[in-house]
């Protein structure tokens, strides 16, 4: 990326969301590409809705949506509520309980949507000292400033990485069912001027095997304290194919992504959702009515297959649970 085109990238930064003193002001993810549209949300009901239409979404931003909506309302039943909202990420949890337990829930809020903006410039860099020199790499989801404060997680290395002047293409996957590849990934590489190419998400095994990718990069919405980590569904088959081509399979994500009570991958809850996301495609059917689906917006990729998580506070490689335990204690 030329120097020009470093400087349009930072200048055209998404804002995914903010808050003005009275409500949450967060741009539609459902809404993109087609429409940049803001929402402004006023309570923690609205917010939780929000948050389970995947209008707000992405691990460190459901958390930070969440803070906020505990700071309109820090009742039980709102805690309860925004905790429900979506199982798997645990930053959900790990942020209505911080501004819940806070004597001025709208400061800690406000800080831990600081802390991950901070994180995120943090990830990008250690994620680029370690992938140092890729030239081509491979990211599924989205993870970039739509799905964390600031610059993202696994989208911010690869960012970084392009402002190096080491990457020349970015292979993004779909995502199926929600497309949150094709739709948001897209979008942010187009904003922060990155070649990208689009695949659909069968195709990402092979185009790995073909020898054409040098590393994996993907965010992470639970991480065990045994190093497993849960992700959006397909993140697991990317891991196989990286390993069976020996090139690095990387997880980026902040500290408050780690669960410390999680012991293992087996524990972490997956979110089933709804059938009729699968039988669709960006609103059209693709299958005879009502056919049975089954739709988890997550799996699970065990520690061995994973080369290393970078955070903000360094990177864990090997992952297991000595290199996670010492990120936990900081
Ligand atoms: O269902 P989504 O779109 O919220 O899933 C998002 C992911 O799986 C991301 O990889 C994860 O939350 C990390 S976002 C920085």
């Amino acid at each position: 990326m030329t120097a020009t085109g470093n400087q349009r990238a930072r200048q055209t930064r998404l804002l995914a969301l903010r808050f003005d003193g009275e409500a949450l002001i967060a741009l539609d993810q459902t809404q993109l590409p087609w429409r940049e549209q803001y929402l402004r949300l006023t309570s923690a009901e609205e917010i939780a809705e929000a948050i389970r239409r995947l209008a707000i979404r992405g691990a460190p931003l459901i958390g930070v949506a969440a803070a906020y909506g505990i700071a309109l309302d820090p009742s039980p039943a709102a805690c309860a509520l925004l905790k429900a909202a979506r199982p798997t990420a645990v930053n959900l949890a790990y942020a209505v309980d911080r501004v819940a337990a806070a004597d001025d829930p709208l400061t800690e809020a406000m800080a831990i949507h600081r802390e991950e903006e901070a994180s995120s410039d943090a990830i990008a860099a250690h994620g680029a000292d370690l992938l140092a020199g890729t030239a081509t790499i491979l990211t599924h989801c989205n993870t970039g400033a739509l799905a964390a404060p600031g610059r993202g997680t696994a989208l911010a290395v690869v960012e970084e990485l392009a402002l190096r002047g080491s990457l020349r293409l970015a292979l993004i996957t779909e995502s199926r069912p929600l497309l949150q590849g094709a739709r948001l990934t897209a979008y942010e590489l187009t904003t922060l001027g990155i070649r990208f190419e689009l695949l659909v998400d069968a195709a990402a095994p092979a185009v790995i095997a073909s020898g054409a990718v040098d590393a994996v990069i993907v965010g992470c919405d639970r991480v065990a304290t045994n190093g497993d980590v849960a992700n959006k569904v397909g993140t697991y088959a990317l891991a196989l194919a990286a390993r069976a081509a020996e090139i690095p399979f990387v997880v980026a994500g902040p500290t408050s992504t780690i669960d410390g009570q999680c012991p293992s991958g087996a524990q972490i809850t997956i979110e089933q959702r709804d059938p009729s996301e699968v039988r669709s495609l960006a609103g059209q059917p693709v299958t005879v009515p009502d056919a049975p689906c089954r739709n988890p917006a997550f799996d699970v990729t065990p520690a061995a297959l994973i080369s290393g998580l970078v955070t903000e506070r360094g990177v864990a490689t090997p992952v297991g649970i000595e290199s996670v335990s010492e990120l936990i204690s900081g």
